[in-house]
């Protein structure tokens, strides 16, 4: 198919319906689970076939590209929030072809990623009442305002239109309730927040606070910072609260690193002189040559309370300064709270944050400042299969003022620099981190890193040229008992490391994967792991982001479940498909697995697709009015309302 987002490349069937349904949200919720039903043959082999040994018994969702989203047939899977609606009680309707900064803060932002769902009431373990966290990692202005071109946009784009992307990045916090049609929003709820990086007030704890290197012309104290950004995933810690990732927040600076006291750090975390934004043309603080210091004070972990619409953001800097891609929390059997947070660029470090004092249960204020202290480090792997954590504490081995450390505040706002000098093992690209609840691993998801030369393959990253990724599980001590979970030692200063699977396609010796034997009659291949989640049973549920790749590697962005352990190991199954150009986000179970809520973030992001033209109009397909694509959070529930995967 080309990329032409014309009506007449789509099938005609879906098209008909769309015309006949497009005007009702009922027809909106529903509709592309009916598509996936009936359009496109599910693809049997795994209903067929026996004996298959994955625990995962659903039908696989059809793994073509298409305009819509597809899922396992006997899901319904319902758009629940795009783009544009309403979050805050008095936001106006959402009008595509007059976008203001002010409507936008009130509307749920652009580019969803991370979704938490955390029941109501706090604490519990409700599945069909609670709040969604999500966050709203970047904006394509070239498929969000007319006229403009991902190439153009930063020199063309209008101050008015930067202030709406603006206030598109942050978060939204809404309230949700399933009732007989499914989820829906709760509107006027009063834990609906939007937190945007135009207007909201965050504060900064932990080592860096108050900082010379913090210190800006509008904030001389360097304790206040406006906004979060390029906010990827994130976690939620024991008491209930989120953490959200700032991960490529020099994408928005401009300005020359040269002309600036900080030039060595900007250059290390990417602010080369050129932004593909146009705010620093308007706002003096993306401009590193008036404000030198405001990129010190992003790339954080952010933790917010979304019970607690009054709570102000905080920046915790004890967990470090690099490109946050998630923040996952456990609690150890000890009691200490260790966060992993994988710094996702190639040749990146993977890092851990230990609390120095212990988690109180049911008593969330007693946790309100666990993470401000405590013991941040980077993972060094061995050949041998061993992983050793190093930590990163001012004073101790290279972390000295005679390498330019003259306290902690330098060594968590320079990081990477310091996992440098310590001999961290660079990564291809750590996305998501997580733990899992049942077996008590920690799986890593290295999307991709296409610059590996031969030269630098081991074991860990057996591939030059890793073009597909690959999933590693790193073993903390205890974890090979049958209760793995309770007994994992997440506070230990070495693990093991295993290879779970490389990605890339089985049929294909070229590519060099790795799956259980069985994947390429049973299951289906994958490219690009990205984020991830756990059921109730341990098996885990993978999201790809192919990015430009998605075209050559002929299969769509979705998400993959598979078995961790037993019989079914890396046995992977393909469950939902975005539709085309976006990259699959999220996921989130609700506590009972009933529901899992994925993001699809920038549907119809290609080279050639625009505003005007884009490769899809999913997930409104209003052709009347020719309204663009919208980033949307999509749930998904068995037909039968029965265990997802079940
Ligand atoms: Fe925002 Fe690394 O993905
Ligand atoms: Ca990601
Ligand atoms: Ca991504």
């Amino acid at each position: 198919m080309s990329d032409s987002p014309e009506q007449n490349t789509m099938p005609a069937p879906l098209s008909e319906l769309i015309e006949a349904r497009l005007s009702r949200r009922s027809a909106l919720k529903g509709l592309f689970a009916a598509g996936a039903a009936t359009l496109a043959a599910p693809v049997a082999v795994a209903a067929t076939r026996n004996p298959d040994p994955s625990s995962l018994h659903f039908e696989q969702a059809p793994h073509t590209i298409e305009m819509y989203q597809q899922v396992a047939a006997g899901h319904r899977a319902d758009v629940l929030i795009r783009w544009g609606d309403k979050v805050m009680r008095d936001a106006p309707e959402f009008d595509p072809f007059n976008l203001t900064a002010e409507a936008q803060e009130k509307q749920f932002g652009y580019n969803n990623d991370f979704v938490a769902f955390l029941p109501l009431p706090r604490g519990s373990k409700n599945s069909t009442h609670g709040l969604l966290a999500v966050n709203h990692e970047y904006t394509n202005p070239e498929l969000m305002f007319a006229g403009l071109t991902a190439i153009n946009a930063a020199g063309k784009m209008t101050k008015e239109q930067a202030d709406v992307e603006i206030a598109a990045h942050g978060l939204s916090v809404v309230e949700i309730k399933k009732g007989g049609n499914g989820w829906e929003p709760v509107a006027d709820s009063k834990y609906n927040r939007r937190i945007s990086a135009r207007s909201t007030s965050m504060q900064v704890s932990g080592p860096a606070a108050g900082h010379q290197r913090l210190k800006t012309r509008t904030d001389p104290g360097g304790r206040h910072v406006i906004g979060t950004l390029n906010n990827c995933s994130g976690g939620v810690t024991p008491w209930g609260t989120v953490l959200t990732a700032e991960e490529n927040f020099n994408m928005y600076f401009g300005g020359d690193p040269d002309k600036t006291p900080e030039a060595a750090n900007h250059k290390r975390l990417g602010i080369k002189g050129k932004s593909r934004y146009a705010w620093s043309r308007f706002h003096e603080r993306f401009d590193i040559e008036k404000e030198p210091n405001e990129p010190n004070r992003f790339g954080w972990v952010v933790e917010i309370d979304p019970y607690d619409p009054t709570w102000t953001p905080i920046k915790r800097t004890a967990l470090g300064r690099f490109k946050h891609e998630a923040a996952t929390c456990v609690v150890a059997p000890d009691g200490h709270v260790v966060v992993y947070s994988g710094d996702d660029e190639a040749f990146e470090y993977i890092y851990r944050f230990v609390t120095a004092k212990k988690f109180t249960p049911n008593n969330p204020a007693a946790n309100r400042d666990l993470l401000d202290e405590g013991t941040l480090s980077v993972a060094k792997f061995s050949d041998a299969g061993s992983l050793r954590w190093l930590p990163l504490v001012f004073g101790q081995g290279p972390l000295t003022p005679a390498n330019g450390f003259h306290s902690q505040s330098d060594v968590v706002i320079d990081a990477r620099r310091a996992a440098d000098l310590l001999g961290a093992t660079p990564m291809d690209r750590p996305e998501d981190v997580e733990t899992n609840p049942v077996n008590g691993r920690v799986y890593v998801m290295l999307t991709n890193n296409n610059t590996r030369k031969p030269n630098q393959v081991s074991k860990l990253h057996p591939r030059p040229t890793n073009y597909y990724g690959h999933i590693v599980e790193l073993l903390p001590p205890g974890t090979e008992g049958s209760d793995g979970a309770r007994q994992a030692l997440h506070t230990a200063d070495e693990f093991r490391w295993e290879v779970l699977l490389l990605a890339g396609n089985p049929a294909k010796p070229e590519h060099g994967a790795k799956y259980h034997p069985d994947t390429e009659k049973l299951g289906n291949w994958l490219a690009a792991p990205d984020n991830c989640c756990f059921d109730n049973r341990g098996r885990l549920w993978i999201t790809t982001d192919q990015g430009s790749s998605q075209r050559a590697n002929g299969i769509p962005d979705g998400i993959y479940a598979c078995d961790v352990n037993g019989a079914g190991r890396a046995l992977t199954k393909f469950f939902y498909a975005c539709p085309r150009d976006a990259e699959m986000c999220g996921p989130a179970f609700t506590p009972d697995n009933r529901t899992l809520f994925v993001a699809v973030q920038h549907p119809g992001e290609e080279k050639d697709s625009t505003f005007d033209t884009p490769s899809t109009r999913w997930p409104d397909f209003d052709f009347k009015r020719n309204t663009p694509p919208r980033p949307s959070i999509v749930a998904i529930t068995r037909e039968d309302g029965k265990v997802i995967g079940s």
